[in-house]
């Protein structure tokens, strides 16, 4: 049995090229183009997708965990979660049934979860989210001066609940000061360590080269000054001598406290904070916030709002609880993020489809 790719890159998947009267395996393939569209912690796609039939597994791939960013593997499920919640909305938007068990294998979690498509079903799609899956983009700040809509904070708040997680924003001035002052210093002591810079410039540089070995449309949208490499910051394509980095180089700009986004920020008042929570932080927990943070980015960039993560003061124990004191909040802080209008960007290059879809045999 061969496995029928819709397109190599998932980024020009044609929504009408859905396989209404293909097989469920076929539809399935196809549905998956919209699930990698996900943000991924520093753009790793951690997942391969498993399919047989009429169903498929999603497992972490285990190359490419974040063994010093990431040890618990947190980010990476909160990743995985964003990809399942594309899967759900792509598929309800074509009218089909996905039956979903998560971690169907007690003794391990790599294993995250198995979907089966089921008859067709009569709930309602939401096309606007669906079509959010292929226009939204991590910001990298510089928002548009531009405020958000005023309800917005609101549905984005009713989008996390919906999923089981709380969002909740910072708007006294003050306590965004601190907050992004303490954001910076955690950043500046990731920074110090030398392990981080590491394995934060291998997967800068291992995305550029899997680009290029892709000889994608992608690369040639990646090669241009205008469109720096997402996912890392600061970004190495905006830095001349980065075009082509090289991982001593990057490393040592990023030790001598290269400008980060959680700096620009303090002098940036175009953007609100907002810090999804939940009540215990086990990896279902992790997955649904992961589901949660990709419904509150799909619902904003229906209006044009974007984010830029702010995961220092959250990978770090101890500034952990202090974010979730200033936020007021209780339970465990998950992600936080700069939401505000604007600057659309070029999108960032997927691996190909080849390389996350294989046959379960
Ligand atoms: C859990 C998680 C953590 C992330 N952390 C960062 C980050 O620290 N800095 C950053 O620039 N982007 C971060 N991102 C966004 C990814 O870098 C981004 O999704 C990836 O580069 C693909 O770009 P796109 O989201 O525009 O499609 C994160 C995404 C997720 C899901």
């Amino acid at each position: 049995m061969n496995i029928r790719f819709f397109c190599d890159d998932p980024w020009s998947v044609k929504t009408t090229d859905f396989p209404e009267s293909g097989t469920s395996l076929e539809k399935l393939t196809f549905l998956l183009n919209y699930a990698v569209l996900a943000p991924s912690v520093l753009g790793t796609e951690p997942w391969c997708f498993y399919v047989s039939d009429n169903s498929l597994v999603l497992r972490i791939d285990p190359a490419r965990r974040l063994p010093v960013t990431d040890p618990e593997g947190r980010e990476m499920m909160i990743s995985c979660g964003a990809a399942l919640l594309n899967l759900r909305v792509a598929a309800a938007f074509y009218g089909q049934d996905l039956h979903l068990m998560a971690f169907p294998e007690e003794q391990r979690s790599d294993v995250v979860v198995k979907a089966t498509l089921g008859p067709r079903k009569t709930s309602a799609a939401d096309p606007k989210l669906f079509e959010s899956i292929t226009k939204r983009r991590t910001s990298r700040g510089g928002f548009a001066v531009r405020p958000m809509s005023e309800d917005l904070p609101h549905r984005l708040t009713e989008a996390a609940r919906q999923e089981g997680a709380v969002l909740s924003f910072l708007v006294d001035t003050e306590a965004q000061i601190g907050m992004l002052a303490l954001a910076a210093e955690a950043r500046r002591q990731q920074l110090a360590i030398l392990a981080y810079r590491n394995e934060l410039s291998h997967w800068v540089q291992k995305r550029v080269a899997e680009a290029r070995d892709h000889e994608s449309e992608a690369w040639h949208r990646l090669g241009k000054p205008s469109g720096p490499l997402a996912g890392t910051t600061p970004e190495p394509l905006d830095r001349p001598e980065l075009a082509t980095p090289s991982a001593a180089g990057f490393a040592r700009m990023l030790a001598n406290g290269a400008d980060t986004p959680e700096d620009r920020a303090t002098s940036d008042n175009s953007s609100v904070l907002a810090l999804l929570a939940t009540a215990s932080d086990s990896k279902e927990d992790w997955l649904m916030v992961g589901q949660a943070l990709q419904r509150v980015l799909l619902v904003a960039a229906v209006e044009d709002v974007s984010a830029a993560y702010i995961n220092a003061p959250i990978e770090k124990e101890k500034f952990r609880r202090q974010v979730g004191r200033i936020f007021h909040v209780k339970g465990s802080p998950q992600i936080m993020l700069r939401m505000g209008t604007g600057t659309q960007r070029p999108p960032t290059p997927r691996r190909p489809m080849a390389e996350v879809v294989k046959l379960d045999s």
